[in-house]
């Protein structure tokens, strides 16, 4: 049987989404709710509550999903659900609820690995995006977000070797903390981001580029939180005084351009992207292929996007980045990477369990 549409379902963290999504990657609907309001008061994914607020909202998400493709449940030709990796309860959820549809309607359900869905990703479209017509396998594809940070070379669909990963934070982890740490608050990265484009000089602080030298193409980011922290503990005290005047006028929505706090941010920012375009560039040297996608939530940073960009037309590289929507956490790129399994005959069983580690992937080292 070929699958024209799934509904899609992920729940792996802390945001609750549902798309429906057909064999070709078009998108008819995604829905998605966040949490961070939820949040904000603990400064971080606190995963009880992230697993009590997706039994809130997934089913009237789903409704909303459906209602937004002009579907019905019954129209719907399979399931799909993120299985792994995450938050234990979390992916609970999601799966018990798609294995029930799946149970109830009589029929197929797949559990996908969520890093395969940021992978896939750039093939997704919609009313408003299409990605380049001639983009295609095989491609270097960098997923980073706030629990990866992976450089892969994606052969085709199911092939994919780790050429590098973080052997400690993630790059999103890294701004989280950071922003955390200068009292930017929660979740950091996007105000890092924002702040940093703010006038921010990115050679005002000078941060490490850890940069294994032994070969592999692994990542590290808790180095460069070390010296943040370090910088910090240095500043005097008249210049923490500034920092925290420029902190309260940012809140207020005041903070005017070039200032210490968006030095600070762009200093930091501008050490994570150097290195996240370097791994790219030794990538594509490494593979000679010369395509290339930025996926996963850091792949918003408008700094990143535009070095990635522009390292992209230096070197001749076709790089592909899925726009926000998709680059963040949502169900649609879930649906996608499942329909292509269900259609090459995989499916999964009702004894399918959650996996919170799974890695993806084959690692060259
Ligand atoms: O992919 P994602 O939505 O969820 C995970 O699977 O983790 O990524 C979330 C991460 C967070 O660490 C967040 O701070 C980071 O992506 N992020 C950003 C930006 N927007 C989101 N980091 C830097 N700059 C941004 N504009
Ligand atoms: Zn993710």
């Amino acid at each position: 049987m070929q699958f024209k549409n799934v509904l899609a379902v992920e729940t792996s963290c802390d945001d609750t989404s549902a798309a429906i999504v057909t064999a070709e990657g078009f998108v008819r609907s995604v829905v998605s709710a966040s949490q961070v309001q939820a949040h904000l008061p603990f400064g971080g994914i606190v995963p009880e509550i992230a697993s009590r607020n997706h039994t809130h909202y997934l089913l009237p998400i789903i409704d909303e999903a459906l209602k937004q493709a002009g579907m019905k449940l019954s129209e719907v030709d399979g399931f799909v659900v993120t299985s792994a990796p995450g938050l234990i309860g979390s992916l609970l959820v999601g799966l018990v609820s798609i294995k029930s549809l799946a149970l109830a309607e009589g029929k197929p359900f797949i559990g996908v690995n969520h890093l395969e869905g940021h992978l896939l990703a750039p093939f997704l479209k919609d009313d408003k995006y299409a990605p380049p017509t001639d983009f295609t396998y095989p491609y270097i594809g960098l997923a980073i977000s706030g629990g990866h940070t992976s450089l892969y070379e994606i052969r085709a669909l199911g092939d994919y070797d780790v050429l590098g990963h973080t052997i400690d934070d993630a790059a999103g982890e890294a701004f989280d903390k950071f922003a955390k740490m200068i009292g930017l608050g929660f979740p950091g990265g996007v105000f890092v981001d924002q702040v940093a484009a703010m006038g921010g000089k990115v050679n005002a602080f000078h941060f490490p580029r850890a940069l294994s030298r032994d070969g592999t193409y692994n990542f590290s980011f808790s180095g460069l939180k070390t010296a943040a922290q370090r910088t910090v503990e240095s500043l005097a005290p008249a210049q923490r005084e500034q920092l925290k005047a420029e902190l309260k006028m940012w809140r207020e929505k005041n903070l005017p351009q070039g200032s210490l706090l968006s030095d600070f941010c762009a200093s930091f920012q501008e050490a994570v992207v150097d290195v996240l375009v370097m791994r790219l560039g030794q990538g594509v040297a490494r593979t000679g292929l010369k395509r290339a996608v930025l996926t996963g939530g850091v792949s918003a940073n408008s700094r990143l996007r535009a070095r990635a960009q522009e390292w992209a037309v230096r070197d001749g590289v076709q790089l592909v980045v899925p726009p926000i929507r998709y680059c963040t956490d949502n169900a649609a790129m879930i649906g996608y990477a499942g329909i292509l399994r269900l259609n090459k005959g995989e499916f999964s069983s009702q004894d399918l369990g959650p996996s919170p580690k799974a890695p993806l992937g084959n690692h060259l080292r």
